[in-house]
């Protein structure tokens, strides 16, 4: 880097100078998508100019899109790959938004089953990255806590789950706006079994949950299998589900519980701002419809302030929310929880029937690891490293995808939702991409229609150079179905 602007010129003001330089820097290579820019105070002085002049300049370079300003942080590079369409285009047709049942889907079956084949190279599985989990920390807590509580390491933990987590959980709540008690949380084993609880208590067979689309696969499996039908409402990857149609299919169709993801969706990676938070709680609660909130991803939020929860805005216990520590700690773990609200009873009955308490061992691993552990620390690593590496995946997809492909923005979490030209049907890529040994998790296991034929998902939690390659080689794969 020169270490001195030239001014003066009559061409261009100072500030417009300095954003010309870290500019050329972007467009050639030397900063990339989701690297941090240099701060104001070191460019100013390498540069030999005020740090107003650079504020001005970063200003500039942010207004046009290319720099962007992360709280605490500093600035970052954008990725310049457009964005999916703010809103899905949705006819108000009672024919379309009809509750569904689910049928059996190979397709879905054998993707799952690629997802954790170990010989393929994994680009599509919303698993986090193992390598950024303290691992060893955790574990030598394990077996500390293990042989400080010999005994009750071994026995049957309370079916709600041991106190000192359930403290330790419930404290963290209040930052997202609640102030629980250890007495208003069910502990679980991981999120998946804190929903399907949910659902259980809520649902018979034959009832309809409403639900964001795409969806989360899993989701359908297991509503498929409690013989319930689903009510896809169509969501955008900025703001999620479309509270519009939302409404309309209440007033149409029975529904008897709504599973939403509000922070970070997956796959959509939507984050819902706070009023159409409060929205839908409220629309729900005026027609005494639970809410199953899923809010596995909310503590890895890529600005400083950790989001609201659906739950913050409940007023009637109307709302479960669902949780654990899987994409933050350990998924092997198995550790989450519910706080059910005025479903309490149920969820703990159920627990105790099919399941009779969560691991003890593992409970009070992670309750020692959240006392002590340095769990926040370990958070904003891990929230650093997922934000560097969405806005990588996203440039480099924007360099080797067909031209019309848009990519989300999620604002945490690691999931992407990408969506191809329409001419590009990504089973076909997912069968090519097979023959190559890339894995990807193609749009049309995320619904029960064909809606989603040209979308896939990629997951941003690891990165590294074969990761790369495979992109490259993917979007290849992509640009040679394009007519
Ligand atoms: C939205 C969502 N919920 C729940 C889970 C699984 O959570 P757990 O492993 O805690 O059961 C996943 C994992 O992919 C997920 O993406």
């Amino acid at each position: 880097m020169e270490t001195c602007v030239q001014s003066g010129n009559g061409r261009k003001l100072l500030y417009e100078e300095v954003a010309a330089k870290i500019g050329g820097m972007i467009d050639n290579g030397t900063f990339r998508a989701g690297d941090r820019v240099p701060s104001i105070r070191d460019l100013s002085q390498k540069l030999r100019v005020s740090a107003n002049t650079v504020m001005e300049a970063y200003a500039n370079l942010e207004n046009i899109g290319r720099i962007e300003a992360r709280p605490q942080s500093g600035f970052y590079v954008r990725s310049s790959i457009p964005e999916p369409a703010l809103k899905p285009t949705v006819k108000l047709e009672t024919e379309k938004l009809k509750p569904r049942q689910i049928i059996e889907n190979n397709v879905t079956i054998q993707v799952m089953r690629n997802i954790t084949n170990p010989t393929l190279l994994q680009l599509g599985g919303a698993i986090p990255n193992y390598e950024l989990l303290p691992a060893d920390r955790l574990n030598r807590i394990l077996a500390a806590e293990t042989r400080r509580f010999p005994v009750q390491s071994i026995s049957y933990a309370a079916t709600k789950g041991t106190k000192r987590l359930r403290t330790q959980i419930a404290k963290r709540s209040i930052n997202f706006g609640c102030s629980q008690s250890a007495d208003d949380l069910v502990i679980t084993s991981g999120c998946v079994e804190a929903i399907s609880l949910a659902l259980q208590a809520i649902c018979r067979p034959g009832d309809t949950v409403a639900i964001g689309s795409p969806v989360y696969y899993t989701f359908l499996n297991f509503l498929r299998w409690l013989g319930l039908k689903v009510l896809e409402i169509p969501s955008t990857p900025k703001e999620g589900m479309n509270l519009e149609v939302l409404s309309y299919a209440i007033r149409h169709n029975p529904v008897h519980a709504c599973l939403a993801i509000s922070n970070f969706d997956n796959p959509a990676g939507s984050l819902m701002p706070d009023e159409k938070k409060q929205e839908l709680v409220r629309l729900l609660a005026r027609h005494e419809i639970p809410l199953i909130e899923d809010d596995v991803y909310g503590d890895l939020a890529f600005g400083s302030v950790r989001p609201t929860a659906l739950k913050t805005y409940d007023e009637k216990g109307l709302v479960l929310y669902c949780s654990s520590f899987s994409k933050t700690l350990a998924p092997g773990y198995r550790v989450g929880w519910i706080v059910p609200g005025r479903f309490r009873p149920q969820i703990i009955q159920l627990k105790a029937l099919f399941n009779i308490a969560t691991a003890t061992p593992n409970q009070l691993a992670i309750a020692e690891f959240l006392t002590n552990g340095g769990y926040d620390h370990h958070l904003r690593k891990l929230r650093r490293t997922y934000s560097r590496q969405v806005d990588q995946f996203r440039d480099t997809v924007g360099r080797h995808f067909p031209l019309g492909t848009r990519v989300s923005r999620p604002e945490g979490g690691f999931v992407l939702w990408v969506e191809l030209p329409e001419e590009i049907n990504t089973m076909k890529l997912y069968e090519t991409a097979l023959k190559e040994g890339i894995s990807i998790a193609p749009g049309r296991i995320f619904s029960l229609g064909n809606n989603y034929d040209n979308c896939l998902r990629l997951n941003a939690a690891v990165w590294s150079e074969q990761i790369e390659q495979g992109l490259e080689t993917l979007g290849g794969l992509a640009k040679a179905m394009v007519l």
